[in-house]
């Protein structure tokens, strides 16, 4: 028996494009719940002005033509009529969107090793005044954020004020427990071993939170003392190499749940998820979740599978860890680097002495409408 939720089974409609005769099949309530006419889609608002399931479950096109200016007319079984612009309705394919995004991943995309990320070290700096002075620089340096996953605004007074304004000129920024922007140092304001002079290896921030930060930025602004020096690794780079030489480890690293967790006085965040999340439509990279510190009690495996984990692990810091991904620089008063935190790895060395850094989070959604609003993603 049927039950009252089974898919409807209405025939396919074929059209053949009028220019380029390509043919395309469409399941027929797609089309119908496309319709942009005014009673159907707000072009004010970009909204529909009706929920899918109040139209038939079994509408069908009585009658569709292509007019003489390429418009496909549709006559709908429930009375209602459509007119459609074929490139919305060709560009609106699921093999559009992969083949624009894989050629996004091939000609948008940079990954990089120490040398190649020393190569176009030029592109990734941004003196702070003309960045005010023109809306274009904006647009310059979220486009190589984009690209490389990090950026510099140099030429910035070191204090907090200035660290801030100089963001904010470019981003909104993100809200958490530790405020919008944070002043770190080795006083331990947080249980958090950034707030200490201890290395802390290559790693990603906010695994433990359910929306971990988009973009990380940081300022030293002002460090009397030896050792520091932060060093950055291309996550998009380190997972190609991991998939080309370990692919089970790839496998297993893109399936397994893995839980993170930050734990202080009124705060308790926990985030369960794969260290390496792709995009299953295009098999893209989206994030790169790795933080040795912050990993909660490792309950989401039997025990017999944590031997293939731990040496999966194991393969993908080891590609990390090698001196050519490490690209080592001392941060210098001045300098804010901007990176993707959900892409680019960072870490620093332990250090002496009296050093300050000033920085922010911006969430993944803010970094990601810019871009869009600015025209470097769709
Ligand atoms: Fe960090
Ligand atoms: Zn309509």
């Amino acid at each position: 028996m049927l039950s009252s939720s089974a898919a409807v089974y209405i025939e396919m409609l074929s059209l053949k494009h009028p220019k380029t005769c390509d043919i395309i099949e469409l399941n027929q309530f797609w089309l119908r719940d496309h319709c942009r006419c005014a009673k159907c889609f707000n072009k004010q608002t970009n909204q529909r002005l009706y929920n899918l399931i109040e139209l038939p479950a079994d509408v069908e096109a009585v009658k569709h033509s292509w007019s003489p200016n390429d418009q496909l007319e549709v006559q709908w079984s429930d009375g209602h009529t459509s007119t459609y612009d074929v490139d919305f309705v060709y560009k609106s394919q699921v093999a559009e969107l992969i083949s624009r995004r894989s050629l996004i991943s091939a000609s948008g995309l940079t990954p990089w090793n120490r040398s190649i990320v020393l190569q176009n070290e030029q592109h990734l700096r941004f003196p702070l005044v003309p960045l005010f002075a023109n809306e274009e620089n904006v647009k310059q340096l979220v486009a190589a954020l984009v690209r490389y996953g990090i950026v510099f605004i140099d030429e910035v007074e070191p204090t907090p004020l200035m660290t801030e304004l100089a963001l904010r000129r470019v981003f909104p920024l993100m809200k958490t427990f530790f405020g919008e922007m944070w002043t770190f140092s080795d006083k331990q304001d947080h249980a958090d071993a950034a707030y200490s002079k201890l290395y802390l290896g290559s790693h990603t921030d906010n695994t433990y939170f359910c929306d971990a930060a988009g973009l990380q930025a940081l300022h030293c602004i002002e460090h009397a003392g030896t050792g520091g020096e932060n060093f950055f690794v291309d996550g998009l780079h380190v997972v190609r190499e991991l998939q080309r030489r370990y692919p089970a480890a790839y496998e297993l690293l893109c399936r397994v749940n893995v839980p993170a967790e930050y734990i202080e006085e009124g705060q308790h965040h926990r985030h369960t998820a794969p260290i390496i999340r792709i995009d299953p439509l295009t098999g893209e990279l989206l994030q790169l979740r790795l933080n040795f510190y912050d990993r909660a009690v490792f309950n989401t495996l039997p025990q017999r599978e944590m031997s293939q984990f731990y040496a999966s692990v194991r393969q993908l810091q080891q590609i990390v860890r090698e001196q050519e991904q490490q690209w080592f620089l001392k941060l210098q008063p001045g300098s804010i680097v901007i990176f993707d935190n959900w892409r680019v790895l960072h870490g620093r060395n332990a250090y002496t002495g009296r050093r300050t850094m000033s920085g922010a989070y911006v969430q993944r959604t803010d970094f990601q409408s810019k871009a869009r609003v600015l025209g470097i993603i769709e």
